[in-house]
């Protein structure tokens, strides 16, 4: 059987159950403005912790704004051992926009603004979103340095880094983790996921199903068929078997799926089958 570790630490903060919930699909469509169905949305949330995630992955770009204050709503005042992770450094002038603004006056109000909806005195993860082909990325480092040194931030991870870029990061900051694309169907961030595995920090694959696509390879659905679970339980589980510092983060709206995403952490695979 291919086992693996049930959980993972952040820096000093853990144990963290490895799989945690990607929150980005819980606001309205194109993660643009409010859930169609807030009580829902927020349901959703709060059944997730209750299945054992205890990592939520967030961003003040998603909704804008509204999936940071939906978390709060859902789980405020939070259990002790919830580790919310939230991002900064992308802004949405409209739906179809994500626009990268790694200004350090930019990313100073974005830090603040996500304490203040996530109703957080410290933030456990900050991640840089993604690099400001505009600007430096040390510049773009130090409100997050800066915020650290002030207790608003714990750790600082970043989003969307090559190899080269995450060592030019290190060598300013102490960086936990990185979050790129990964899943069955795009590993190219497979040179990333080995040099955080050397580093022993955390790899968070963002679209760890492919946003859904990663579901419908016919390899995916004979093993699944195989083993009597789910497409998305056997790319979890491939996911998790992978690296013991992957952390992936499924995303969904639906509470059916999130309660057989979250049984993916419990599937017993051959790791023949896995490979
Ligand atoms: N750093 C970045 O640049 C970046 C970019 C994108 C995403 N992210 C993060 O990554 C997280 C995950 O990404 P994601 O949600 O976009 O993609 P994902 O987890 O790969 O896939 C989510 C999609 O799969 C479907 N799905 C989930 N569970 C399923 C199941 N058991 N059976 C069938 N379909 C299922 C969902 O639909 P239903 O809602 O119908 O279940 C949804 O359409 C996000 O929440 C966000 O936190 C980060």
């Amino acid at each position: 059987m291919a086992d693996f570790p049930t959980s993972i630490c952040l820096g000093d903060i853990g144990p963290i159950n490895r799989l945690g919930f990607g929150a980005m699909r819980v606001c309205g469509p194109s993660v643009w403005g409010p859930p169609k169905e807030r009580k829902h949305a927020l349901q959703v949330l709060r059944r997730a912790y209750e299945l054992g995630a205890n990592f939520f992955d967030t961003a003040d770009s998603y909704g804008p704004y509204v999936d940071e204050e939906l978390i709060a709503e859902a789980l405020y005042p939070y259990p002790k051992d919830l580790v919310i992770a939230t991002k900064g450094g992308l802004v949405r002038p409209k739906a179809s926009r994500w626009d990268e603004d790694g200004r350090p006056e930019h990313l100073r109000q974005s830090i603040d603004g996500s304490l203040k909806r996530l109703k957080l005195e410290r933030i456990d993860l900050y991640q840089l979103h993604a690099i400001d082909p505009k600007v430096p990325l040390e510049d773009s480092l130090g409100p997050l340095l800066d915020a650290q040194r002030a207790g608003k931030i714990r750790y600082i991870g970043v989003s969307n880094f090559s190899v080269a870029e995450l060592e030019r990061a290190r060598k300013v900051a102490n960086i936990v983790s990185v979050q790129n694309e990964y899943n069955l169907d795009n590993r190219s961030s497979e040179d990333v996921l080995m040099h955080c595995g050397k580093l022993g920090i955390a790899f968070l694959p963002w679209y760890p199903l492919g946003a859904g696509a990663a579901l419908r390879s016919q390899r995916v659905v004979a093993l699944s068929k195989k083993l009597k679970a789910t497409p998305a339980q056997v790319a979890i589980a491939w996911l998790l078997a992978k690296s013991p510092v992957m952390l992936p983060i499924p995303g969904t709206n639906s509470i059916q799926h999130l309660e057989q995403n979250m049984a993916a952490l419990a599937l017993q695979i051959k790791r023949e089958d896995l490979e």
